[in-house]
């Protein structure tokens, strides 16, 4: 795994950016993998203002999101297609029907999970995969347990995880309590996956995912067996 350590959140924020610039010049067409929470959003208004420079350009790009609240309305404050809508799409060139987020409404969300794994195979599979990570380590909504999933799948989520999201809601009880997550195997199809983590409060997890043997209970170990990572962290983060 390849580190950047950055001096600060802005710093953080530019690396993550100026990659994705990289790969939209590159490869103007190609497939994203998105993120939401507050770590991405410094890395979103970047992308923002490059593109309002004219230095790049989303026309062509395809994009799906790792994860979603289920069930939740996408009209809802917290969904994470909103989040995606209000912090990105809103604001760039890219076109809303190639933006793609698990659906928080579906009926049936055995099929949903399947779905979304072969439309992203269709789509030529994720060329860079945006994470953040937990303070518990998960990835996505891979949360740590005895067992991981491959595929995208509807999960639980666990009390640490609702804790942690709750301060964007009224109140804990708000919290949808179920999500949709890309899987572990989703995840590692991607070509190129940045992990981006910012402050003290992440220091053990990254700590964790860095030193520890690869751990179903820590699922950012996992990605040690990926051939192309790149965590872009404070010192915050990675020294505590
Ligand atoms: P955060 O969430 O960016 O809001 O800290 C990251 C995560 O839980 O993966």
């Amino acid at each position: 795994m390849k580190i950047i350590v950055c001096e600060n959140y802005e710093e953080m924020s530019k690396a993550g950016a100026d990659i994705i610039a990289g790969l939209l010049k590159e490869k103007p067409d190609c497939v994203l993998g998105l993120a939401t929470g507050s770590t991405p959003v410094g890395m979103y208004k970047d992308l923002i203002a490059m593109y309002e420079a004219g230095e790049i350009s989303f026309d062509r790009v395809t994009s799906y999101n790792l994860d979603e609240y289920y069930p939740i309305e996408p009209t809802h404050e917290q969904s994470y297609r909103y989040f995606m809508n209000q912090n990105l799409f809103d604001h760039v060139n890219i076109d809303k029907a190639k933006t793609f987020v698990p659906n928080g409404l579906t009926k049936d969300p055995e099929t949903e999970g399947p779905a979304y794994d072969a439309a992203i195979e269709a789509a030529g599979g994720v060329d860079l995969q945006v994470l953040g990570i937990g303070q518990n380590g998960h990835i996505g909504f891979n949360e740590p347990d005895d067992a991981l999933i491959a595929g995208t799948h509807v999960t639980d989520l666990t009390d640490n995880t609702i804790e942690a999201n709750s301060r964007f809601f009224a109140s804990k009880a708000d919290v949808p309590t179920r999500a949709f997550t890309m899987g572990i195997g989703s995840i590692m199809k991607a070509k190129k996956i940045i992990l981006l983590a910012n402050g003290e409060n992440k220091h053990a997890a990254v700590a964790q995912m860095l030193h520890d043997r690869i751990t179903t209970q820590c699922p950012a170990t996992i990605l040690k067996a990926h051939p192309d990572v790149v965590l872009i962290c404070d010192k915050k983060a990675l020294n505590g």
